[in-house]
This record gives C-alpha cells, sequence and structure tokens, in this order.
C-alpha cells in the first residue's frame, strides 16, 4: 500500500538500495518521521507534558527475511548514510562501538528479545532525510523505523504505546541517552496535519489539529549549522540537576506526592527557591514554566490564536537559554535575527539543545524572504551555513510497501 507522490518516490529509492545491496526486491519497507518539537522542551523525563509534531523527513527500512539471508542465520543492515553493513546473529546481539549508528538498530532487536518477541533473521537497507545530529530525532526515527518492520514481518502483537515505549528503551539501554519518551511516541503515534499533546505520566495522547496553511502559516525548521556536541553528557546531567531538585523538595515538603517535578507548581517553587542551589533553582523554574506554556499554547492553537503562541515560543527559548542552559551562542543569534523577522510570530530552539535546529511559525508569504535575509545575516555574524527547512506534519510510522 502506498500513499501519495512523495512516499511513493521514498519506497522506490528505498527498494533501489536494497536492490544494490542484496540483489533481489525487499517484501516490506517501513516508513518512521522525524520530529520537531513545537513547545515542551525538557518536560517529558520530569513526567511533565509535550507538544512536538512528526514532521515529512524521514527514515525508510526496506527488508526481505526467512532463508534470504542464507543459513547462517546473520540479520544485515545496510546504512547508505554511512555506507556501511551491520552483520550480527540474533544469538548474541552486543554493541559494536566502532559503529555507534548501528546501536539503534540492535538495540531494538535486543529490547524486542527480552520483551520475549521471536524474531527471525531479516536483511535491511536504510535510507532516510531526516538530518542527523540536528535535533530532529534521527535516531528515534531509526529505532521506530526498526521497530515497525519486525512487528509487521514477525507478526507480533503490540501496541504503538508499547511499541515506542521499547523503542526509548533500547536508547536509553544501547545508546546510552536517558532520553524521555517523546521522540519515540510522535514518531509512531502522529496523526496526519496535527501535533500531538502527550502527557508524559499517564502517555494520554491528544491530536491537535494545526490547520497551518488555512491561517496562511508555515511551520519553519531551520538548522543553525551548529553541530550539536557534548549533547549526551550535558542531557543526562540536567535529567540528574532535576532528580536532584525532586528529592530537596520532597524533604522541604513531607506528606506531599512529589515523584517528578510535573508534581511542582510555581507556588511551591515559589515557597522554597531559596534555599535551592540556584542552579537547580533554575532548571525547575523552567520544567515547571514550559509545562505550563504547553498547555496553555494547546487551548491557543485550538482557538487559532497563533500570534499568541508565537509568544510562547519566544518565551520557551528564553527560559531554556537563560534557566535550563541547554541553546547555544550562534542559536540564539538565529532565534534572536528570526523573532525580529517581519513574519515571525515566534521562534525557539528546538530538541535537546547545544546546537542543531531552531522551530519558526512564520507567515506563508514571509518564508522566500526570509531563507534569504535571514540565513545571509545569520552566516555574516556567526560564519555558519543554516538550512531552511519548510516542514509540513506528518503522520507517524506505517507500512508504505508490501509487496
Ligand atoms: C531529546 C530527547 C527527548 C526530550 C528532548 C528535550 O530529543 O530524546 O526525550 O527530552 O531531548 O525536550
Amino acid at each position: 500500500m502506498l500513499t501519495g507522490p512523495y512516499l511513493q518516490a521514498r519506497a522506490e529509492e528505498a527498494a533501489r538500495v536494497f536492490r544494490q545491496c542484496f540483489g533481489s526486491e525487499p517484501v516490506s519497507i517501513a516508513r518512521a518521521p522525524g520530529r520537531v518539537n513545537l513547545i515542551g522542551e525538557h518536560t517529558d523525563y520530569n513526567d511533565g507534558f509535550v507538544l512536538p509534531v512528526a514532521i515529512n523527513r524521514d527514515v525508510l527500512v526496506a527488508c526481505d527475511f526467512a532463508g534470504a539471508t542464507g543459513d547462517d542465520g546473520k540479520v544485515r543492515i545496510y546504512s547508505r548514510h554511512y555506507d556501511e553493513m551491520d552483520e550480527f546473529s540474533l544469538a548474541a546481539i552486543t554493541v559494536d562501538k566502532e559503529k555507534p549508528w548501528t546501536a539503534y538498530c540492535r538495540g531494538v532487536l535486543r529490547v524486542f528479545q527480552e520483551a520475549g518477541f521471536e524474531l527471525r533473521p531479516f536483511r535491511a537497507a536504510v535510507t532516510g532525510n531526516v538530518p542527523q545530529g540536528a535535533g530532529l530525532s534521527s535516531s528515534a526515527a531509526l529505532e521506530v523505523a526498526i521497530a515497525t518492520l519486525l512487528k509487521e514481518i514477525c507478526a507480533l502483537a503490540l501496541s504503538p504505546e508499547s511499541l515506542a515505549l521499547l523503542c526509548q528503551r533500547a536508547e536509553n539501554d544501547f545508546a546510552g541517552m536517558r532520553c524521555g519518551i517523546m521522540d519515540q511516541f510522535v514518531s509512531v503515534l502522529a496523526e496526519p496535519d496535527s501535533a500531538l499533546l502527550i502527557d508524559c505520566r499517564s502517555l494520554e495522547h491528544t491530536s491537535v489539529p494545526l490547520s497551518l496553511s488555512d491561517a496562511g502559516l508555515s511551520l519553519v525548521v531551520v538548522d543553525s549549522g551548529v553541530r550539536r556536541g557534548l549533547v549526551d553528557s550535558q542531557y543526562n546531567l540536567r535529567r540528574q540537576q532535576c532528580e536532584t531538585a525532586v528529592s530537596l523538595l520532597q524533604k522541604l515538603e513531607p506528606g506531599r506526592r512529589l515523584t517528578h517535578l510535573r508534581d511542582v507548581d510555581a507556588a511551591l517553587l515559589d515557597r522554597h527557591v531559596c534555599v535551592l542551589p540556584p542552579v537547580v533553582a533554575r532548571r525547575c523554574r523552567h520544567v515547571v514554566a514550559e509545562n505550563e506554556r504547553v498547555l496553555t499554547g494547546v487551548g491557543l492553537i485550538r482557538q487559532g490564536k497563533f500570534s499568541e503562541f508565537g509568544e510562547l515560543l519566544n518565551a520557551s527559548h528564553e527560559s531554556l537559554r537563560d534557566d535550563f542552559g541547554v541553546s547555544h551562542p550562534d542559536v540564539d543569534v538565529l532565534v534572536e535575527l528570526t523573532q525580529a523577522y517581519p513574519g515571525a510570530l515566534g521562534a525557539r530552539m528546538t530538541g535537546a539543545g547545544f546546537g542543531g535546529c531552531i522551530v519558526a511559525l512564520l507567515t506563508s508569504d514571509s518564508v522566500a524572504g526570509y531563507r534569504s535575509q535571514v540565513v545571509r545575516r545569520y552566516r555574516e555574524i556567526t560564519g555558519n551555513h543554516s538550512k531552511v527547512l519548510e516542514c509540513s506534519p506528518a503522520a507517524g510510522a506505517n507500512i508504505i510497501g508490501d509487496r
């Protein structure tokens, strides 16, 4: 089943790479999208709220299986991006430190086995157009594409929510990134032309229709050209700081149910802000305010009040920069230039931070001017080449080529 010319072209490309690699037609092609987070940054692992959008940039995995690998029982996965083949036995899935990209595929297979699913050997070719290291969740898209494929070819009984949770576990345990659930969840569960409001505590999720083009608006993602450095270690450190905050606040508020920063509101924080270490207090302030911004933002989108929503994007950036400390000076320049551009309703860094992409809401008729003017000015100031990706909201993962 193929839907639309875009997916058809992408599926044909994936099949071609598979043929070049293995000399036969794939039997199945799975697709999983990258994502851009509209608002709700560093809130997912605090049991809070997030509002990501799956985008029309994706990872495709074309495969065949059962006997196709001969009798050696090995899995073979080729990555076009790295032009490398990974080969391993299902009987002993370990980490290959020489090829970090393989951790995402191997990790998913391993956690599926640990969950009791019986897998069979297969061979696969991975293609994709989610920029890597840019904060658009190329790794989650790879995990989800592999998992969607396994579910299909091994006929596994697995809900979309459980599939996303297994992918998160693969990233936590295999790639060493203690990520929350946002990226995998939206890559699996997004609906077309919508953002996905996720309550990361209950995992309840609601689609929030965007209809941006009806409002004359465009969702613009700009890759700052700053490759993210130290992201894993700094990310894990932020998580630790949030956990420290929770244990300090638990002592200060005995008798109150307080397991995550989700349980802290502005009044509670105000009562104790002076006794918390200043860095920890700032981290809390971001998370508490960001959760509120997500819920307010959803209300504004539903009422079509996009200008006010844009102001929340700006406030979120300020908070991530000053309180959570996850921006980058060059990204701040790009955000400021964007916010100042006539036609921009709001802009902020998106994703884990420390470089990567910004997300902005622009009036559609201002995008062309933005491309030429802001990109040029940003390069003059920082020396970086940025890249503007006009993104449309896409649906979550599916099988696009049952052949
Ligand atoms: C990364 C993680 C997500 C989330 C964001 C920050 O993308 O994978 O789980 O924590 O950072 O909001």
